[in-house]
């Protein structure tokens, strides 16, 4: 029998992170867009060892400058972060290290699979902040008022009723909680999946303003991606 890393190699899988287009018509990855700039994927992602290939894929940390990334979240030692559709928890050790020992890394994700590995992964790492926690498709199970930052990434275009969603987010946060969203910019890129899906900047501004947020950042450190870190808006006085 063919080994399963072989086999994934011969399927044209194992080529480099999110760089082969194969990867974005993932077997048994119904990607139920009909196309339009609202549209949402829903690949699935219970395969652990094709997507630890494809998400830690080393040749990622050129583009994905994962230092950078979390340095420009500006978290503080102690504070509690979110990374919402956390996947194989490519960025845990970076946000642990970002929050320090009093802090707490919330690994969130609706794949139980990737829940167990990121547990596994947080023993094998000695990442003692960090918490998979498992969330259903429209509940992130992050406890009320507790997160000073929601890190999104890549995963935004996943969630249906996006509106009806990051509002209910503003639930989960802090008093001064804010919520990065890291996203494939809408062109033709080197890297990144294909197909209709990818939410273009402007989008994803309108949906979190129609949500009540409001853009106060958005730090220039990734090419392909847009970054942008938002907040509550000021909740409009009662007449
Ligand atoms: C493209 S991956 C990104 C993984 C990770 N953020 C990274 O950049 O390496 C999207 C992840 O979002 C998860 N996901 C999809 N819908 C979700 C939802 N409604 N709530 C939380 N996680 C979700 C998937 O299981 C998958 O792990």
């Amino acid at each position: 029998m063919m080994p399963r890393v072989l086999a994934l190699a011969a399927a044209g899988l194992l080529c480099g992170a999110f760089a082969c287009s194969s990867l974005a018509q993932e077997p048994g990855a119904a990607d139920a867009s009909a196309g339009g700039h609202g549209a949402t994927s829903n690949r699935t992602f219970e395969d652990v060892q094709h997507w630890t290939a494809v998400f830690d894929d080393p040749n990622r940390d050129a583009w994905q400058k994962p230092a950078e990334l979390v340095a420009a979240l500006g978290l503080s030692a102690g504070a509690t972060v979110a990374d919402l559709g956390a996947g194989t928890g490519y960025l845990a050790p970076y946000l642990s290290r970002a929050v320090g020992p009093d802090g707490t890394v919330l690994l969130v994700d609706t794949e139980p699979t990737l829940i167990e590995h990121m547990r596994s992964r947080a023993e094998a790492e000695g990442l003692r902040n960090a918490t998979p926690v498992l969330a259903s498709a429209n509940n992130p199970r992050i406890p009320r008022g507790s997160a000073d930052l929601v890190l999104i990434v890549d995963t935004f275009h996943h969630i249906n009723d996006r509106v009806t969603y990051a509002r209910g987010l503003r639930e989960t946060l802090r008093p001064g909680g804010r919520i990065a969203i890291i996203d494939w910019q809408k062109r033709e890129l080197p890297v990144g999946p294909k197909g209709p899906h990818k939410l273009a900047r402007a989008h994803i501004v309108t949906e979190m303003k129609q949500a009540g947020y409001e853009i106060v950042e958005e730090p220039d450190v990734l090419p392909y991606q847009y970054f942008l870190i938002f907040r509550p808006a000021p909740t409009p006085p009662v007449p």
